[in-house]
């Protein structure tokens, strides 16, 4: 079995502007080439309005793109919502869901990302499926329960799920991480990442999932992060902006 790449995910949110969208995918295709012996995998999630565009530039390199979300529908009366098929038709290899800016601002349910993940699998879409605690909550230590609970609505989604789930993600990213410049102790990360890893196997369906951290990730602690055995990747938000940031972080 071939070993698993590392995945660098970019995480604009809505930050870069067409334009830059496009400049910075024309430079991820060399950065690919640069790493291409390597086994890095590097994602761009441009905004909407970008995926056409970015997909296009990326088409003939390893470069893949995600959306940073998608409908929990097929198709039908929904005013400004775009579909997991819409998505796929850009090209688009990947789809964030869950991410806590929009569970916590748009109250975005785990029923309702676990719904955006099977539409995402069930058009071809690798769901990106962000999970993580709150502050208090980890303050509490309900931090493995919280993730239990965002979970689990995902297990059971995508074990009736028509597509491969093989390629699934799986971020855990602290709320209290996100944009802070706080990264959790590495202790405590490799219990968490020890703990998930555990969990999907012995859960079965998403034992190959592909496990992120993400939160305040920068080319000063990607290096520790990536040393962690179980961590296969990093969800970069505030540092993957930047195309010279997110190269320091993709060769350190
Ligand atoms: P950050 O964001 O790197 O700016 O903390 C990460 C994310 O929200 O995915």
């Amino acid at each position: 079995m071939s070993e698993k790449p590392e995945l660098f995910v970019a995480n604009w949110k809505m930050n870069q502007r067409h334009e830059h969208a496009v400049s910075f995918a024309e430079r991820a295709c060399a950065l690919a080439e640069e790493v291409a012996t390597d086994n890095k995998q590097l994602i761009l999630c441009p905004s909407f309005p970008s995926l056409f565009d970015v997909t296009t530039i990326t088409s003939e390199s390893t470069v893949a793109v995600a959306a940073q979300d998608c409908s929990e529908y097929e198709s039908g009366a929904y005013t400004g919502q775009v579909s997991a098929a819409m998505i796929a038709d850009t090209g688009c290899s990947y789809c964030i869901v869950g991410h806590s800016e929009r569970r916590q601002g748009l109250d975005e349910s785990s029923e309702v990302v676990a719904r955006k993940a099977a539409c995402a699998v069930e058009n071809m879409l690798a769901p990106i499926v962000c999970i993580g605690e709150t502050l208090p909550e980890q303050k509490e230590g309900h931090t493995f329960a919280i993730l239990e609970k965002q979970l689990n609505p995902v297990l059971t989604q995508l074990a009736q799920c028509k597509g491969d789930i093989n390629d699934t993600v799986i971020a855990y990213e602290p709320v209290w991480s996100i944009g802070t410049g706080i990264v959790p102790e590495k202790k405590i990360l490799k219990s968490i990442f020890d703990w998930l890893h555990d969990y999907l196997q012995t859960a079965g369906q998403l034992a190959e999932a592909s496990l992120l951290y993400g939160g305040s990730v920068d080319e000063k602690n990607a290096p520790g992060l990536m040393g962690l055995d179980t961590v296969d990747g990093l969800l970069i938000g505030g540092a993957s902006v930047d195309f010279q940031s997110f190269r320091k972080i993709v060769l350190s």
